[in-house]
């Protein structure tokens, strides 16, 4: 695969990289008279002169640095034989950095293997509340989801707080593990077309009344009737959200974007597309499973549900 938009780039680009090599030869070559002309003790001058006695001699360049400036080139071709660099072509070797990241973690992931099989007969609250377990969790946040959901769990704007309040998805293992291994994606559609902004301010009003914040008595009433003709097919008529397509509960104190007026009328208007990205392909499935249950602690442990918290049956598919 490459990255140029047209296969003529790739060629454009094979061109430069070889012009430049010949040109360094080609260098090399038309300055090739000093390194014959050499007669101990005579140095050509070039005749400048400052300040009366400074002269500028013409010495030719040693022969080490002719032949090392030679074998950089033949060393320079070889290595465009042999790798990728001349525009689209793979190189004899198909070597790519992709593919020796992937064989450096397959490696490690076997290496690793003894220290997660501890945990492979233990149930999710089994492994929340294991020390060890909770250490290696830890560390596994912080290097693979701190950057978004903060080095606390606790979020930040667009980016949901793992560590207390509702969850968008559901705090169960499975909930939590489908999240991790898969990642997601919530859209709200833009409604901007259909609903003006004065409208959209009454039913952010109304939104706000749900989880009892100050709202404008009068505004909320049109916006209670604009509210349930466009949102509840998501956030259900009460207001409380459906996990399974992760619109958010309306009713509570937590906000993934903001209570004002402003940012609800944005999502409104605009409408949100949050992507968390998957991590079945970073992560091995034991590690997904320690996540899945520190992240599970984090909360308390609550929502446990009927599969007795995800023994150790459960398949990671
Ligand atoms: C690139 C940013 C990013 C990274 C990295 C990331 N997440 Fe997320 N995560 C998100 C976003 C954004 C959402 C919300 C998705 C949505 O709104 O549908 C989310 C949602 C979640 C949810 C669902 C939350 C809920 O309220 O239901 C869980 C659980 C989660 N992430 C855990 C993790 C774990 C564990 C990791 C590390 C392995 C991780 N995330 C790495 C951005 C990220
Ligand atoms: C097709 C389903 C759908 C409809 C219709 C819909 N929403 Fe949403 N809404 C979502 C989803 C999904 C999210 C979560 C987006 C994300 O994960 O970032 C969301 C997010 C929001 C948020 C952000 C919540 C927070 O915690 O910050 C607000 C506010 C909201 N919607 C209000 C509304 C209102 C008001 C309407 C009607 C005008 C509406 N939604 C219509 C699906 C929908």
């Amino acid at each position: 695969m490459n990255d140029f938009i047209s296969g003529g780039w790739g060629y454009y680009i094979a061109t430069v990289v070889l012009l430049g090599i010949a040109w360094c030869l080609w260098l090399l070559f038309s300055q090739r008279k000093w390194l014959t002309k050499r007669t101990p003790g005579v140095v050509e001058d070039t005749g400048h002169v400052w300040d009366g006695d400074l002269r500028e001699l013409n010495n030719p360049v040693p022969r080490w640095w002719t032949y090392m400036y030679i074998i950089m080139c033949v060393f320079g071709l070889g290595y465009l034989v042999l790798y990728p660099g001349l525009g689209a072509y793979q190189g004899a070797l198909g070597y790519t950095s992709a593919l020796e990241v992937k064989e450096d973690q397959q490696k490690q992931n076997v290496e690793v293997q003894p220290v997660y099989a501890r945990f492979a007969a233990m149930d999710i609250p089994a492994i929340a509340a294991d020390p060890e377990a909770r250490v290696i969790g830890q560390r596994l946040f912080l290097n693979n989801c701190a950057q978004c959901h903060g080095s606390d769990a606790r979020g930040a704007a667009s980016f949901p707080n793992l560590a207390e309040g509702d969850s968008i998805y559901g705090r169960t293992p499975e909930a939590l593990q489908t999240s991790i291994s898969k990642g997601r994606n919530g859209v709200m559609p833009p409604m901007g077309a259909n609903i003006n902004a004065k409208t959209a301010g009454e039913i952010a009003q109304y939104v706000r009344s749900l989880s009892g914040l100050a709202h404008d008595q009068i505004r909320i009433i049109n916006g209670k009737r604009e509210y349930l003709n466009n949102c509840a097919a998501c956030h259900g008529a009460d207001g409380k959200g459906n996990k399974a397509i992760g619109a958010p509960n309306l009713t509570d104190d937590v906000w993934l974007y903001g209570s004002s007026e402003a940012t609800i009328v944005q999502s409104i208007l605009n409408g949100r597309n949050n992507r968390m990205p998957a991590q079945e392909h970073l992560l091995t499935p034991e590690q997904v499973r320690l996540l899945t249950a520190w992240v599970w602690g984090l909360s308390g442990g609550q929502d446990v549900t009927s599969s007795a918290a995800m023994s150790k049956t459960t398949a990671i598919k």
